[in-house]
């Protein structure tokens, strides 16, 4: 099932018009400087972040895996994070963790020398749904899977709320993100609806390294989920995709605030 919904995420997200109606960086607008005082020549782009040093200020964020296609897409990616010198998050690892066999639609990042190497799963699978939630040693697993050097936890409780299949309990989150934060360098991201000021506060109380904002104005993962519902004519679920389509707090605002 997990295999199934992850195909027609890259589908629908390659196929459909799924971003929100309004790009929010396009508000934004970079002071000029008439006087530079700079000499480009020297201008260097490598950065230290987290304590790696990347030849660009670039992450990729976690996309994908789980699939015969995502497994090439993350060999793609990893390809190129390796020729430019930038971090890489892979996907949800959810699914290496349910079947041993799609192991290596992630592992294959091993096959290049990325500079930093990102982990995947989703806060809603720390707790208990309908099912058991994630032991240490799970997530054990997938960090070391890919020798990680962080593990990114993605709070993506909206996504859960209008996929048909989610994960609706949030309950207790923070408190075990606390505990998963004491073993682990844990970056928290949203997936396109951004973290208010409060909530950043709160990852920051319970020992996150860093926020990947992940807010409004890109991929609408609403608007990927209305696609999904319309398929099967759930009407309700494409009615909340609709609704959520444009909801979230835009990234640069997440920034900023
Ligand atoms: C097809 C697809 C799959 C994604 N899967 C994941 C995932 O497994 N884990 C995750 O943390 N984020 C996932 N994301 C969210 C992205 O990492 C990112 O946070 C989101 O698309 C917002 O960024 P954007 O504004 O650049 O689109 C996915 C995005 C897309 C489009």
């Amino acid at each position: 099932m997990i295999e199934n919904r992850k195909e027609e995420h890259i589908r629908i997200a390659e196929q459909k018009e799924v971003t929100s109606s309004h790009n929010y960086w396009d508000d934004i607008t970079l002071v000029h400087r008439a006087i530079p005082e700079v000499d480009f020549d020297e201008i260097k782009t490598s950065v230290a972040f987290l304590g790696r040093k990347l030849n660009y200020p670039l992450i990729i964020s976690s996309m994908t895996g789980g699939t015969e296609l995502a497994k090439k897409i993350n060999r793609n990616l990893a390809a190129a994070a390796e020729k430019f010198g930038i971090g890489m998050g892979l996907g949800s690892m959810r699914a290496a963790v349910e079947k041993k066999e799609l192991e290596d639609t992630f592992s294959v990042i091993n096959d290049f020398k990325v500079p930093m190497k990102i982990a995947n799963i989703g806060a809603p699978q720390l707790l208990k749904q309908g099912k058991p939630a994630f032991t240490n040693k799970q997530i054990d697993e997938v960090f070391n899977l890919i020798d990680a050097d962080f593990l990114a936890i993605h709070f993506n409780f909206l996504q859960e709320m209008v996929q048909p299949e989610g994960d609706r309990n949030s309950k207790g989150i923070l408190k075990r993100l606390s505990e998963v934060a004491s073993s682990y360098p844990v970056i928290a991201k949203e997936t396109g609806n951004g973290f208010s000021h409060k909530d950043a506060l709160n990852l920051i109380d319970a020992g996150v390294k860093a926020i990947d904002v992940g807010g409004l104005g890109g991929t609408s993962f609403a608007a990927i989920e209305y696609y999904r519902a319309e398929k099967v004519n759930d009407r309700e679920k494409m009615r909340s995709g609709l609704t959520f389509w444009d909801w979230g707090i835009p990234s640069p605002a997440s920034i900023i605030e």
